[in-house]
């Protein structure tokens, strides 16, 4: 994993908008680089991006705000390993939490965000739109004491 650069929005956003149902836009990717949040890509031994991520630092706590992973590259762990290099750069920042929202019909995220030992912590009503108008958001969240196992495996098996 390495710094996203301007140079990888495009490589980013092709992921972003064949993986994604909303797709963050090439801007929503400019700013977050331009804020100084943890944004993240994973890069094959051929340069080529196959997965990223951002994370947003507040106080003693962070947001992710996305995570993706090339279609053709899905189901490999790569997801579960970028996440967990997150959840570790928060923790080298001495960070106590992190938290997320995630729609309740993304299946696989939310079964990588337990697997890697968030839970679920609430609710928000309509927050996100949808074809239909709008849908739910499920927040969860991971504790990020040194000795905490998220990100490690915890919730799975291994
Ligand atoms: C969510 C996402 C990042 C997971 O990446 P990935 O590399 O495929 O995930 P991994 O291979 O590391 O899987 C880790 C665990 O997540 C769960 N998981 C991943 N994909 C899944 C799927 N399609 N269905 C059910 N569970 C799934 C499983 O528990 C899996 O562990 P297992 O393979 O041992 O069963 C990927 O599906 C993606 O890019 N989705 C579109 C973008 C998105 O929705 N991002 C989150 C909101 S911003």
């Amino acid at each position: 994993m390495r710094a996203m650069t301007r140079a990888d929005v495009d490589a980013v956003l092709a992921i972003e908008q064949t993986v994604q149902r909303f797709p963050w836009t090439r801007g929503n990717f400019a700013d977050a680089l331009d804020s100084g949040y943890l944004c993240r890509v994973d890069e094959a031994e051929n340069g080529g991006i196959r997965g990223y991520a951002i994370l947003m630092p507040a106080a003693d706590e962070a947001e992710l705000l996305n995570i993706g992973v090339g279609a053709a590259q899905q189901r490999k762990g790569l997801g579960r390993a970028i996440l967990a290099e997150m959840l570790d750069e928060a923790r080298a920042r001495q960070l106590r939490r992190v938290f997320l929202e995630v729609r309740p019909s993304n299946a696989a995220a939310i079964a990588l965000y337990r697997s890697a030992g968030f839970g679920e912590t609430g609710v928000r009503r309509d927050y996100y739109r949808n074809e239909d108008g709008s849908e739910d958001a499920v927040t969860m969240a991971c504790e990020l004491s040194p000795l905490s196992h998220c990100g490690r495996g915890a919730g799975g098996d291994g």
